[in-house]
């Protein structure tokens, strides 16, 4: 089939490989190829296991997969036949050097750039997807300026905002598509030849376009608010704890404010990804940098309110059970740093785990998806930990379970039998506030959600 432009996508992560699979599903006349120097990653999403779960991911990569969707190793051969290169390799925080636990790290962007020079032989519009610091594309213009010049690169941005475990929703239907150029003939012009592409399955109005700085950055702020609006609910979590008020009820009558909303107003054991701490540091630093000290300071509170509330998790698990985990068999329902994922990138679990075999408890980790990343997590830590994936046997024998990531089989758990299983007194502490905890309490069970009054059996028997 002679197909109307060939796409490549650089990084077949969670993000390049989930939209570039969309993006041939809808559009079946593009060819679209998606490379990773990581060949393990593109074995796997040739194969019947994706290297990333998400619900429907599946059925869209089998549609589009050896028709027009492909997976490929030789990246030199097809950057040079590309028309269109999608960016979207990791952006993660700098681990040293200048800017070391803030900046974003450029190195793996700036390899792509180089590559992209180094094998482009025709003009191509080159697509920053991966999350960038504003200003990015003006250091890909540079690196792009190509010694002869003879070659015309176009660089757009054109920011994710997909979510894990709602990536083929998100995708599908988005809330908005934000593509930004430059405000030039040429600029303008690859603009709308990428409104084009997403206009095959995105209403015209929800494709926005913007200056380039404006979109690179919309990026950022997105993700800043959004983990605001957790920091904010689980900060007046804590305050509830106090004071007998109900981190549910409140988040109820805040937000059917319309002007508020209701969304992302879930209290927890705070957020998790491979994003959201990077961008906010990332902004933080940005801000830094331009001098913004009281800005910086702003947002960088909502990374501090972040910890705090996995560490106030951990000191109530410790101060509840008797002020010692030591030889006390913990299991942990939920490793991923959110329902319908395998993802542990940044899993408050992972902190939760550490602090708890600090504490020389035996842990027991469940998850339906993200055993395999749980393990490498903890590879290196020293103490008892296993892994088992039925949540019916990873609790039998255990003093204690922790709800970690709000899965829905956790909801549907016959909590009855769990208890039956367990050492008593049995503790449970509900770091989503998924299930009904009134129910649990009178199974038995103590008690702890996030932002609402313990319900436990012991202070009714000291008469605390
Ligand atoms: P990821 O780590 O899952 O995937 C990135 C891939 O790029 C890796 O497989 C890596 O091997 C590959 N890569 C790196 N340098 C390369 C090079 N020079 N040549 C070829 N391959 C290379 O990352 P991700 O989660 O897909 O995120 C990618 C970007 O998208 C990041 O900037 C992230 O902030 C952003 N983002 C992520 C999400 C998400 O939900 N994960 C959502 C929106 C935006
Ligand atoms: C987030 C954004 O929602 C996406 O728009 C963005 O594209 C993406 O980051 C990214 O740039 O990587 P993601 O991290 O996949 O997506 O998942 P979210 O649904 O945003 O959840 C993030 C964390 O916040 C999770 O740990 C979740 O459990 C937690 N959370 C979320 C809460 O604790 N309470 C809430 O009410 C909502």
């Amino acid at each position: 089939m002679k197909f109307k432009k060939k796409i490549l996508c650089i990084g077949a992560g969670y993000v390049g490989g989930p939209s570039m699979a969309m993006l041939a599903y809808k559009c079946p006349d593009y060819k679209v190829t998606v490379v990773d120097m990581n060949f393990e990653r593109i074995d796997a999403w040739n194969s019947q296991d994706l290297p990333v779960y998400e619900p429907g991911l599946n059925k869209i990569v089998k549609k589009a997969r050896g028709k027009n969707l492909f997976f490929a190793k030789d990246i030199e051969k097809q950057i040079k036949e590309a028309d269109i290169i999608f960016v979207s390799v990791n952006t993660p925080t700098k681990t040293f050097g200048a800017g070391a636990g803030m900046a974003a790290d450029l190195q793996y962007w700036e390899k792509t750039a180089r590559q992209i020079l180094e094998n482009s032989y025709s003009p191509k519009i080159v697509i920053e997807k991966s999350t960038l610091p504003v200003k990015t594309a003006l250091a890909m213009e540079k690196i792009l300026s190509s010694p002869s010049g003879k070659i015309r690169f176009d660089v757009l941005s054109n920011p994710e905002f997909l979510a894990e475990g709602t990536a083929v929703q998100d995708l599908e239907n988005p809330d908005r598509v934000l593509i930004g150029s430059h405000e030039t003939r040429n600029g303008l012009k690859a603009r709308q030849e990428l409104v084009n592409i997403y206009s095959r399955w995105v209403p015209k109005e929800k494709i926005i376009t913007s200056n380039i700085w404006s979109s690179e950055l919309s990026k950022l702020v997105a993700n800043a608010f959004l983990a605001q609006r957790v920091s904010s609910i689980n900060s007046i979590s804590a305050l509830c704890e106090k004071t007998d008020a109900d981190i549910s009820e409140v988040a109820k009558a805040v937000g059917m404010d319309s002007r508020v909303g209701d969304k992302f107003l879930q209290a927890g054991i705070g957020f998790g990804g491979s994003c959201f701490k990077k961008d906010i540091l990332n902004l933080v630093y940005l801000c830094s940098y331009y001098g913004l000290q009281e800005v910086a300071d702003y947002w960088e509170s909502v990374v501090k309110i972040n910890e705090y509330q996995q560490d106030r998790f951990i000191a109530n698990i410790l101060r509840s059970m008797f002020n010692t985990l030591a030889g006390k068999r913990i299991c942990i329902l939920g490793f991923a740093f959110k329902a319908n994922t395998g993802d542990t990138r940044e899993s408050p679990a992972i902190y939760i785990a550490r602090k708890l075999l600090g504490e020389h408890a035996e842990v027991v980790i469940s998850d339906p998806k993200a055993l395999k990343n749980a393990e490498s997590d903890l590879a290196d830590v020293k103490g008892d930990v296993k892994y088992i994936e039925d949540p019916y046997l990873a609790a039998s024998g255990s003093h204690a379970i922790a709800i970690l990531t709000d899965w829905d089989l956790y909801r549907r758990l016959d909590f009855r039998k769990i208890y039956r299983s367990m050492i008593k007194p049995a503790f449970l502490f509900d770091g989503r506030n998924i299930v009904d905890h009134r129910k649990c309490f009178g199974i038995g069970f103590n008690v702890y959600p996030i932002g609402k009054p313990a319900l436990s059996h012991l202070h009714t028997a000291n008469g605390n």
